[in-house]
């Protein structure tokens, strides 16, 4: 990511992490990367969010078809490509392809792409997205393949403890990923689970992001200290955008 003297990221949130709010992290909070997203990709994934927002939780809703177009608004709000990543759900490889092929076009430069494998949400793992992608290997290698051909570079975001890692990390190696992303999270515990990134981030051989309660200096340096080269916040920077500078002050 691009500011390699500030290891601080800004988790996606969706329906919150738009391009304002990423800017805003940016610019006035002192985050080194900030994620924008996720942002639903193709049919099956749009439907989904229309679905859960429905229900009453906030989501990015994006026109089918002019997804690209409208994630581009987006970027062109946030003033350095090199410290932005984009979440996107998706469950097809070739509606990614088609996504990829048509935002490429509309940039001039690439910003890192980051795949959802982390949603839980039901509307969306049904339908292949999210989580559901861990049980779709094949399509899953597809998708990143499609994004690598259009020159992305790829972040993996996955909650740690909802996979066999034995399985996933010989996978992810093989992938020629830029980062993988680990929210940290464990059912029934609070906390940032340290073991976890640690075990991540001596098997793998690229970049770490270590993600899960990070509220402050101590838990920053935590995340670090596992090995992770980067650690993120969410729902503290939600309430704080500008809580970064003081994550920050001291690495
Ligand atoms: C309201 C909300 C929306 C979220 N939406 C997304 C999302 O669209 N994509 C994603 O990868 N993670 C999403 N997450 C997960 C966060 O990025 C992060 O992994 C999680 O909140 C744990 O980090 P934290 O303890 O810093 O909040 C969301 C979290 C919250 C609270």
């Amino acid at each position: 990511m691009g500011n390699s003297k500030n290891s601080s990221a800004l988790a996606a949130m969706a329906g919150i992490t738009n391009g304002d709010f990423a800017k805003h992290c940016l610019i006035n909070g002192g985050a080194g990367t900030v994620t924008i997203g996720g942002y639903p990709i193709g049919k099956d994934m749009v439907t989904a969010s229309i679905k859960v927002a429905q229900r009453g939780r906030k989501e990015f809703i994006l026109n089918l078809g002019k997804e690209a177009d409208e994630i581009a608004r987006e970027v062109n709000k946030i003033p350095f490509f090199s410290r932005l990543v984009i979440n996107i759900r998706v469950s097809s490889s070739k509606e990614t392809r088609e996504f990829a092929q048509k935002f490429s076009d509309l940039l001039e430069e690439r910003p890192i792409i980051e795949i959802n494998a982390h949603c839980r949400q039901a509307e969306i793992v049904q339908k292949g997205g999210g989580q559901g992608l861990l049980k779709r290997f094949e399509v899953l290698m597809e998708i990143i393949e499609a994004l690598r051909f259009n020159d992305f570079k790829i972040s993996l975001k996955i909650r740690g403890n909802a996979v066999n890692s034995d399985v996933l990390i010989p996978k992810v190696n093989q992938w020629h990923l830029d980062f993988l992303h680990i929210d940290s999270y464990k059912i029934g515990e609070i906390g940032t689970d340290l073991t976890l990134l640690k075990h991540y981030a001596r098997r793998i051989n690229f970049p770490l992001i270590g993600n899960n309660s990070v509220v402050d200096l101590k838990s920053a340096q935590a995340v670090l200290n596992t090995g992770a080269k980067i650690f993120s916040v969410a729902r503290a920077a939600r309430e704080n955008p500008l809580i970064f500078r003081t994550l920050i002050k001291h690495f």
